[in-house]
């Protein structure tokens, strides 16, 4: 088990770049990633590291509205409870093949909330 935890912007890059090397490849959830949008991942990736420096680090750099954009996704193609999960899966599995500590355990424990306001939303939208 890898005894590091998640420090600063440069080891959300290498998490943030591992998880979307799963995630793009998985059988359940990857078609919303390589087929459902067409993602620009020069543009993609940076927004990825701003929005969990900001939410590990309290850095104010992500300034999108990431629930728009998953209720704008879930309209293109269903987000159902099955994708959250594997999400979450690849996301906590990642995160445990990296790092652990305070930082590591946070970012799961808030990848799991926000799933859960997206799935709220997404039910009662
Ligand atoms: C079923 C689970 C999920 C799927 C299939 C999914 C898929 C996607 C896709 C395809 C995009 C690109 C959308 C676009 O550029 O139009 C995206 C963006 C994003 N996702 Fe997810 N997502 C899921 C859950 C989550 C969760 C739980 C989080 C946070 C903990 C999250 C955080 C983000 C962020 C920050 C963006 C960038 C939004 C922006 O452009 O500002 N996603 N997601």
């Amino acid at each position: 088990m890898p005894e590091r935890d998640i420090q600063g912007r440069p080891d959300i890059e290498k998490l943030i770049r591992a998880f979307y090397a799963k995630i793009t490849a998985d059988e359940v959830v990857g078609h919303f990633f390589t087929e459902v949008v067409d993602i620009d991942w020069e543009a993609h990736f940076p927004i990825m590291f701003d929005f969990w420096e900001s939410v590990l680090f309290h850095q104010p750099t992500y300034r999108r509205n990431a629930m728009a954009i998953h209720l704008q996704l879930n309209e293109k193609e269903p987000l159902l409870p099955e994708h959250f999960e594997r999400w979450l899966a690849l996301f906590e599995e990642t995160v445990d093949e990296h790092f652990s500590g305070e930082v590591a355990h946070n970012a799961k424990t808030r990848a799991r909330s926000i799933a859960t306001m997206m799935r709220i939303k997404i039910a009662n939208q």
